[in-house]
């Protein structure tokens, strides 16, 4: 396996076949946060940016995952491209993006996904759909036209890889793994047994 020295232009390059080959979100990867006491928690997201900063992921800072990343600003990425039968994986320190970043992917968003995220309290208990429905409602009435601000609660965290591994599926579980630390400003690249 033929992997660019940079893990970004390799993740770029594994992420244009995942988009060609997936059905759908080739974006879509699981998202681990940890309690301050380290119990675990996983979710699907979509990372919506990356570059040689890190890999961004949307959310609400008051959802479970952004109360953890705000007491332990850890975070990992997995990636499974199943089509290609490839995984990635990434982890490191948490950090949020700019308010210019969090404005300009927010305004990019339909309408109505504005309009949910400030009527949704991500991961509180909901005793009926109705009561949300009436915070739709109600947040509608608020903004019946034009601009709908970024909620305060609303922005991106960036994850700034510490290590990233590319792994490949080979015939009999001989598969093909490639690991990337960061050491200072250099990246270290390893094989490991799969
Ligand atoms: C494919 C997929 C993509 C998702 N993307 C996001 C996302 O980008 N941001 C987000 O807050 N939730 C996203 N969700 C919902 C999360 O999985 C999760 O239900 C929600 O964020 C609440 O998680 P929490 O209670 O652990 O904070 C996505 C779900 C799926 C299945």
């Amino acid at each position: 396996m033929q992997l660019d020295p940079d893990p970004i232009v390799q993740f770029q390059r594994w992420y244009d076949d995942a988009v060609m080959a997936e059905p759908c979100d080739a974006d879509a990867a699981s998202f681990a946060t940890a309690s301050p006491e380290g119990w675990p928690s996983v979710r699907m997201v979509l990372v919506k940016a990356w570059d040689a900063r890190g890999f961004v992921v949307y959310t609400n800072t008051e959802s479970r995952k952004g109360r953890e990343l705000e007491a332990n600003p850890h975070a990992a990425l997995c990636f499974h491209w199943k089509s290609l039968r490839r995984q990635v994986r990434i982890n490191g320190a948490t950090e949020h993006v700019t308010d210019l970043e969090a404005d300009t992917y927010f305004e990019s968003r339909p309408r109505t996904s504005r309009i949910g995220a400030w009527a949704s309290l991500q991961s509180e208990p909901l005793a009926t759909r109705l009561e949300f429905e009436k915070r739709i409602a109600t947040t509608l009435a608020k903004h019946p036209i034009g601009a709908v601000p970024r909620p305060p609660h609303w922005t991106g965290y960036r994850l700034v890889p510490r290590e990233i591994e590319f792994w490949e599926d080979r015939q009999f579980r001989l598969h093909v793994r490639t690991q990337y630390l960061r050491e200072g400003g250099a990246w270290a690249v390893q094989e490991l047994y799969p």
